[in-house]
């Protein structure tokens, strides 16, 4: 088990605009490292003895479980904290949660609404916190997407992606982690669920040093065009239940097919960062298909979040 470095340590990951370029390739290398000692079945207790929070204010399945895993197989121990279950659901302020929690705690994930929120929690907290997944951004999420890009590409800078869909969290943290790894990101979405405007300006300023070229078009088929990776969300994201029947409306024209893959590259994978609706955002030929990487991808959250504890707490 070799040392890991120490210049991410104390740090909150609250979205990967924060990150460097550099630091992004160390989460991911550290990631390849650990998922590289898993599959050996070789111990890598890099926290041993610390305590992960969760704090849970909406739904997960991949999230809970591989940060509990993930925090386990280091060495650690991980608390699932239901928002419904602790005094943050009463009323208790996000700040006063987040001094007594650091009281016990080594780090603090959290999955909630607002960004402002997490941003908040961060504020007052003294130890680190990590973004589980806002209504803003989904930056774990995006982490493993790079991981797997990598794995199945073999490189990241100069590849081609597309979002096709909703400009939602997804999109908006794939939109920071193309622009900090090189790769030419184009967003497609109907004309009143695009990415927010100050998002792309910010991934167009993070761009300025690697190359990526930031696109968002209406056009499915434009993005899709000479695409190595095509990746795709649900259209109606956790809260937006009510919305479900609009939104079916407005992205029918928007779902990843057999048709819309024939404008990608030869190769390229499909990715989701489920879960998946088959027959809305994606045909289950594409996702159960053999471009399919969403197993893997699946897969690379315990690691490439194992990697980030590992560093940052
Ligand atoms: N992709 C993802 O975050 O899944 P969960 O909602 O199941 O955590
Ligand atoms: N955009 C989806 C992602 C789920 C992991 C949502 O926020 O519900």
């Amino acid at each position: 088990m070799k040392q890991l470095p120490d210049i991410l340590r104390g740090r909150d990951l609250l979205s990967l605009h924060h990150y460097t370029p550099g630091e992004i390739e160390l989460i991911l290398d550290t990631a390849d490292y650990l998922r590289e000692l898993k599959k050996k079945d070789m111990p890598h207790p890099y926290l041993k003895g610390k305590t992960l929070g969760m704090i849970f204010q909406k739904s997960s399945t991949r999230t809970r479980v591989s940060f509990e895993v993930g925090i386990y197989q280091l060495g650690g121990m991980g608390l699932f904290l239901s928002s419904s279950d602790i005094q943050l659901g009463r009323g208790e302020t996000v700040a006063d949660t987040a001094r007594v929690l650091s009281r016990y705690l080594d780090g603090i994930m959290i999955r909630t609404f607002a960004q402002s929120d997490v941003e908040e929690l961060a504020r007052h907290a003294e130890v680190p916190v990590i973004n589980g997944l806002t209504d803003l951004l989904h930056p774990c999420q995006v982490l493993a997407d790079l991981q797997t890009i990598r794995q199945y590409k073999g490189r990241l800078a100069g590849l081609k992606l597309a979002f096709v869909g909703d400009g939602n969290n997804m999109a908006h943290s794939l939109l920071f982690g193309c622009a900090k790894t090189g790769i030419s990101i184009t967003v497609a979405s109907p004309e009143n669920y695009m990415p927010r405007p100050e998002i792309v300006t910010a991934a167009i300023g993070d761009a300025a040093g690697t190359g990526a070229e930031i696109k968002v078009v209406s056009d499915p088929a434009e993005a899709v065009s000479g695409a190595d990776v095509v990746i795709t969300d649900v259209w109606a994201s956790m809260g937006q239940e009510s919305e479900q029947l609009l939104r079916a409306e407005a992205f029918a024209a928007y779902q990843v097919s057999e048709e819309l893959v024939k404008y990608a590259k030869k190769d390229f994978i499909f990715m989701h960062c489920l879960p998946a609706h088959r027959g809305e955002e994606v045909t289950a030929g594409i996702i159960d298909g053999p471009h399919s990487a969403v197993w893997d991808e699946a897969e690379n959250r315990l690691h490439a979040q194992k990697a980030v504890m590992a560093l940052v707490m």
